[in-house]
């Protein structure tokens, strides 16, 4: 039974990495999902079947069954309920789970087996665990507008963060004398660094630290992974699987938040401690220069594409908004049909999570061959006709390159600017995800067309159609 229960995880372990790997290219990203939630059932199951059968369990296939169809009912929900624009903070109570699941089963293990290499491995599962479920619950709220999106900081704050790191350590030394005393010490302390550890964090930054605590997850799984292979031999070849999942989340999303990271050309120190977002100038007013705001019809529009050659769609996270993924694919494939060269510039972070807007253009079935991301794309606004910008902003504004007190100087952009004519499609002069005034809707080869994405992509084809 025990060599069967082996080759079960070891099957389950295989799903995840080979699963992961298909996850790093859209065309095989669907399966990849497929692969690593089949491989997450065999795990489970080769958990609690031998545990049921064994009969020295409390648990029986009645409480799993209720327990696994509740667990379904609320992951089917949220999958289809939540949009796309709202996925950051799905991942956020994800991970917030992830690492509370962690805490719990290094909780139920601590003081099991003597040992340096165990007590370590409980003591980091509990404060990883414990600090990624109180910090991705203090992200959500951010995300979701329940904290405030500003970084809260005050005097000392690192020092304090310092301070608790090392009571935890004292105490985690303490455990042979102190025992279930230390435990509550760490866990408490854990929770609070958790919450210390976010709130000086920017609602703008939000994303990037989501993917940190997605990492912190999975080296807690990792570490609760040791946890049960030192428990016990029934435990082992669990927490075999464990380590290796645990260990593929954690590097992983390391590796995620470095590629989001460079995308806005800061460093990770910069984004936990940079407190960046604070001041008054993300509230969307911009720095009150007036801009030369040229606002055109959409029949004006399709005469400009009439003459074009070459243009480049620029999507971000307006086109998300308005679903409008669809009709882009409509207008770029009629202005194709009429011989016009159609690209697409992918910033690596346009919309709100990695990939967004990948995922969004796949879904309407627009070749990857046709998606060029920020490096190969940029040279060839020198000599584009038209650059349209759909619901971008941030992701465009040339201030990165040249205002060094914009909040997101040194964020790569892409240049549309350099574009014979720009096109730039939002609802009104609202400002983007960071607060702040664009110049380039003043520039003279910029031109307006204000609405919803999807609407102005609706009548941008019928009029082209009626040229
Ligand atoms: P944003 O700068 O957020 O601008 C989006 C624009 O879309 C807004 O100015 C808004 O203007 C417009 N819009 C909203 N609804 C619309 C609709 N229905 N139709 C047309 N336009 C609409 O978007 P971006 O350029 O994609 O930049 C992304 C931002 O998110 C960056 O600051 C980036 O750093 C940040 N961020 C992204 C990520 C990832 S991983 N993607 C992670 C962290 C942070 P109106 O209200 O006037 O329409």
């Amino acid at each position: 039974m025990e060599s069967y229960i082996n080759i079960v995880y070891l099957i389950s372990s295989v799903c995840f990495i080979y699963g992961l790997k298909m996850l790093s290219h859209p065309k095989t990203a669907r399966n990849g999902n497929m692969i690593a939630s089949l491989g997450m059932l065999l795990a489970i199951l080769a958990t609690i079947i031998p545990e049921i059968l064994s009969g020295n369990s409390s648990l029986n296939f009645t409480m799993i069954g209720i327990a696994m169809i509740i667990g379904t009912i609320i992951g089917t929900f949220f999958a289809i309920k939540v949009e796309m624009t709202q996925m950051p903070q799905l991942v956020a109570i994800f991970n917030g789970f992830g690492g509370g699941a962690s805490a719990f089963v290094a909780a139920e293990s601590f003081g099991v087996q003597d040992g340096m290499f165990f007590t370590v491995s409980v003591v980091l599962s509990l404060v990883i665990g414990t600090l990624t479920f109180t910090g991705s619950f203090i992200a959500f709220g951010k995300l979701q507008g329940l904290v405030t999106t500003k970084p809260v900081t005050f005097p000392g704050q690192q020092i304090l963060n310092g301070f608790l790191a090392v009571v935890m350590i004292v105490a985690a030394y303490m455990i042979p004398t102190y025992g279930i005393n230390s435990f509550y010490i760490i866990v408490a302390l854990s929770a609070l660094l958790g919450i210390l550890l976010v709130v000086p964090i920017g609602g703008a930054d939000m994303p990037v630290v989501i993917s940190l605590l997605n990492s912190y997850s999975g080296i807690a799984a990792a570490m609760t992974g040791f946890v049960l292979y030192g428990s016990g031999d029934e435990t082992k070849a669990a927490g075999s699987a464990l380590i290796i999942c645990g260990s593929l989340v954690g590097a992983s999303g390391m590796i995620l938040t470095q590629i989001m990271c460079k995308g806005m050309n800061r460093s990770l120190a910069n984004v936990i401690f940079g407190a960046v977002g604070g001041d008054d100038s993300g509230d969307g007013s911009g720095d009150g220069k007036q801009l030369n705001i040229k606002s055109y019809s959409t029949e004006e529009a399709a005469m400009i594409f009439d003459a074009a050659e070459k243009i480049i769609v620029v999507p971000g996270y307006g086109l998300a908004v308005a679903q409008a993924q669809h009709a882009v694919r409509e207008v770029a494939e009629y202005l194709e049909g009429k011989g016009k060269n159609v690209l697409y510039a992918i910033h690596p972070v346009a919309g709100r999570m990695p990939g967004h807007m990948n995922v969004l253009l796949a879904e309407a079935n627009i070749s990857y061959e046709q998606l060029k991301d920020l490096d190969e794309i940029n040279p060839e606004f020198e000599d584009c006709d038209v650059a349209l910008v759909l619901g971008a902003n941030d992701v465009v504004n040339p201030a990165a390159r040249s205002d060094q007190s914009s909040p997101i100087y040194g964020m790569p952009i892409l240049n549309v600017d350099k574009a014979k004519t720009v096109m730039v499609n939002k609802r009104s002069m609202n400002a983007g995800f960071a607060g702040i005034q664009n110049e380039l809707f003043g520039y003279d080869n910029t031109i307006m067309i204000f609405g919803d994405a999807k609407d102005m992509l609706t009548k941008l084809l019928n009029d082209l159609k009626e040229l």
